[in-house]
């Protein structure tokens, strides 16, 4: 399926569905989602994050493969077919912008994973305690080569699987490796279930305490939802470019988005009950992941090669994840500036990799460059907050707008139901009424309580 010349789809629905699964799921399942559920307060935030997926992810999902697999183009490209000569495209601009963005620190978080697993390989783990867990984060982080080396390591695999285009292989690696890691997950809570204490984190992540929940929360559950599902910045867009054309984008939207919220709950269900039962904090943060996960199979029986193959899995995970970042980038290099896939790869990962050691420097108060911060936020945060706070609801917003005010509904509906394929009346209606109405106005809502122009 090269981008170039002669377009092609995904090989049949099934491979729809696990390419763009393959998207969702990452590092914001395993990592991101824990942690932010830690630092939140639990339950209430759950609770939110729900309604986000529900109101705001699926309806900005669908429009993303309407635009895209309408135009068949990047992005940009998309935009500008669909709304010749005006500003509308400047959305796909700002996603090649987010793509950067999240790439910058995602490769580096990609980087301790693949650092793991080495270290899994090698039994550093083994007899691992709180202490030593916490320790050998630390070191990880703190390098400071290694974690570059490992960031540069993670940015090469990308950037060959990308410059070959093998998405043949990709769909092969996502189809076999994410039912996988389903199972391996499932062992990690079956194991972390039983562990002495674990009600406390059952009691953390379903306890809803509205006393908890500030607005800052709620655009990070907000932000969060968007991370997760790959919204707002042209990613669903260029993933639907290549959806087959009976694909029932609806049934796909909402397998998709229930497969990845499921993914991120098994995820909490396996670190929380050991947070709890080992006494650690739930607002640890982003080591959260790489503390608990060592403990969690450190008595168990096979816990090496469990181990190991949990940091395999993950590591696939935020791999097929950071394929469908780049590719935001590399798409539109190739289609719209004339550049070949491969140059456009290798520019676009040179890039990401220069700005992206900044990240890898400031993670901690205590690294290199630990002590610059611009508005109070160190690189690595900054990255994270503009992205994915701002720049994807932003993105949201005027899809949401551009579905909902200037697209004719006939021609949606026609492209919605395959051309008169499927009886979708209904959930057509009941798309409009949110993509119009309620997804923006709870987008406008959020971002205005959250720099305090507005208070609940
Ligand atoms: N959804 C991915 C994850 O949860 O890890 C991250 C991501 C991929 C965000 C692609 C945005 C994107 F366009």
């Amino acid at each position: 399926m090269s981008t170039s010349k002669k377009r092609e789809t995904f090989s049949s629905g099934l491979a729809v569905f696990f390419a763009t699964l393959g998207s969702a799921v990452g590092l914001g399942n395993i990592w991101k989602f824990p942690y932010l559920t830690g630092q939140n307060g639990g339950g209430a935030f759950l609770l939110v994050y729900f309604l986000c997926i529900l109101f705001v992810g699926l309806p900005i999902m669908l429009s993303e493969f309407y635009i895209g697999r309408k135009t068949r183009k990047n992005a940009v490209g998309a935009l500008e077919q669909l709304k010749p000569g005006t500003q509308w495209k400047n959305i796909g601009i700002m996603g090649v912008g987010a793509s950067c963005l999240i790439m910058f620190f995602y490769s580096c978080v990609a980087g301790w994973v693949y650092f793991y697993l080495f270290k899994a390989l090698l039994g550093d783990f083994a007899n691992v305690t709180m202490e030593t867990a916490k320790a050998q984060f630390g070191s990880v982080i703190m390098g400071p080569l290694s974690p570059i080396v490992w960031q540069f390591i993670v940015l090469a695999v990308v950037t060959a699987i990308l410059a070959m285009g093998v998405k043949q292989g990709i769909e092969k690696i996502t189809k076999t490796l994410m039912p996988l890691l389903f199972v391996l997950i499932i062992i990690c809570d079956i194991r972390a279930l039983t562990l002495p204490g674990a009600s406390e984190g059952i009691y953390f992540l379903f306890h809803v305490d509205f006393g908890q929940l500030s607005a800052a929360a709620i655009l990070a559950a907000l932000g969060l939802a968007f991370f997760k599902l790959s919204l707002g910045m042209g990613t669903m867009m260029t993933y639907g470019s290549y959806f087959t054309q009976d694909n029932n984008m609806f049934k796909t939207a909402i397998k998709v988005a229930f497969s990845d919220t499921l993914v991120s709950m098994l995820a909490g269900l396996a670190i929380f009950p050991t947070v709890f039962s080992f006494g650690m904090e739930p607002t640890a943060g982003p080591g959260l992941l790489f503390m608990t996960i060592p403990l969690v199979f450190s008595q168990m029986p096979f816990g090496t090669i469990l181990l190991i193959a949990f940091f395999f899995l993950t590591a696939i995970a935020a791999t097929t994840a950071m394929l469908s970042l780049v590719e935001v980038p590399v798409a539109y290099l190739s289609e719209e500036k004339g550049m070949s896939r491969k140059s456009a790869a290798i520019v676009t990962s040179s890039v990401m990799f220069a700005v992206g050691i900044l990240a890898t420097l400031s993670v901690d108060k205590a690294s290199v460059l630990g002590h610059i911060t611009i508005f109070g936020l160190g690189f690595f945060d900054l990255f994270d907050y503009i992205s994915s706070n701002i720049l994807l609801p932003l993105g949201g917003l005027f899809i949401a707008l551009l579905m909902g005010y200037s697209i004719k509904q006939e021609e949606v509906v026609t492209e919605l139901s395959n051309h008169g394929q499927l009886k979708i009346a209904g959930l057509v209606k009941g798309y409009f009424f949110l993509v119009r109405y309620v997804t923006p106005i709870l987008l406008i809502i959020v971002f205005l309580s959250s720099i305090g122009i507005i208070k609940f």
